[in-house]
């Protein structure tokens, strides 16, 4: 019998490339800065029994019912808001993500946008590569925000939210933090408030966010929220962009209902061109970045190989979304 065909949607990493081309006959999409087309998409899942997507494909109904053989969809990320979860496990395919790898670098990257939009560190770089800085130095130019004594407020204690509080922690912030359950730990690691949605958004200076992205979350942050922020107040995402209501997070840092935001994700990814966004200056932007260091890119690659061809060997894959797949359609090997 020969290799189990697989499908990945972008050229990995030589080292996960390894782990799918030991246990299966491996087609990549060959495409460098493009998403991979739709059509080709369904027409290549046809004879595949695993799929190994990066976040910005959708894998629906139409996906699925294209791949009658597929057994398992590893997603390349930890979110896993782009595949239709529910349909999978119907179908009794196995989705698996990239959890618990990505926490430290991912929170690393909300205290750098954290740090730099406080700062205002990107602003005051293009003034000076634009030579701008042609006047003397002054006692105000680009004059931010402290962040150490500041107030962090963490919406989604899961593990990013926490390496992100121990970040704040590290530089003396105070802690608090609303999620959908209560986390004695971290109150107890870092003197943490345990809060609502509501008193969070009254109380931190910083608020950011690390909630995964479903019908619960999206647009939590919405005008009403920003209206109850502090005026001097910013606001980090590094979860999801539906979790904000971009049109009304525009309006808010137009008109000064917030000082500033970072922020590595959008609504819509690419950007749009023309968001209004854009043409701020006081927000940090970076295009989905978080996780995207050498170390952490190359491991999350790997553990979506390894998730993948557990699967197809008949071994409980290490990071199983759908649990319950098992009872529809057990492994075997
Ligand atoms: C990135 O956004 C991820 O979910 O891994
Ligand atoms: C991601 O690893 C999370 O659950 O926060």
């Amino acid at each position: 019998m020969g290799k189990p065909r697989v499908y990945v949607t972008r050229q990995l990493f030589d080292e996960a490339m390894d782990v799918l081309e030991r246990h299966a006959e491996v087609d990549v999409f060959e495409g460098v800065d493009e998403a991979i087309p739709r059509d080709l998409l369904l027409s290549e899942v046809s004879d595949v029994k695993g799929l190994l997507p990066l976040l910005t494909e959708r894998i629906d109904e139409e996906v699925m019912d294209a791949g009658r053989q597929l057994r398992v969809i590893s997603n390349y990320a930890v979110g896993y808001n782009n595949i239709d979860v529910e349909a999978a496990t119907e179908r009794g395919i196995y989705v698996t993500n990239t959890p618990g790898i990505l926490t430290d670098t991912t929170a690393d990257c909300a205290f750098a946008l954290l740090m730099a939009a406080s700062r205002r560190i990107p602003e005051a770089d293009r003034h000076v590569r634009a030579r701008k800085w042609i006047h003397a130095w002054g006692p105000r130019m680009f004059i931010g925000s402290d962040i150490h004594g500041k107030t962090l407020g963490i919406v989604g204690m899961g593990r990013i939210g926490k390496a992100t509080a121990r970040r704040g922690r590290g530089f003396d912030m105070k802690i608090i933090y609303s999620s959908n359950t209560r986390k004695p730990e971290i109150e107890e690691e870092l003197g943490a408030k345990f809060v609502g949605l509501d008193e969070l958004l009254r109380e931190a200076d910083y608020v950011s966010l690390h909630v995964p992205l479903n019908d619960s979350t999206r647009h939590m942050i919405g005008e009403r929220e920003l209206s109850m922020m502090k005026g001097t107040a910013y606001l980090i995402n590094t979860s999801r962009g539906p979790v904000v209501d971009e049109e009304a997070l525009f309006r808010a840092l137009r008109d000064g209902a917030i000082t500033g935001a970072g922020l590595d994700v959008f609504e819509r990814e690419p950007v749009d061109g023309n968001s209004p966004l854009l043409g701020l200056e006081n927000i940090v932007v970076t295009p989905h970045i978080a996780s995207a260091s050498v170390e952490t890119r190359t491991k999350m690659a790997v553990t979506a190989a390894t998730n993948l061809v557990s699967v197809l060997q008949g071994i409980a894959p290490p990071n199983l979304v759908n649990p319950e797949v098992k009872k529809i359609k057990p492994l075997e090997s």
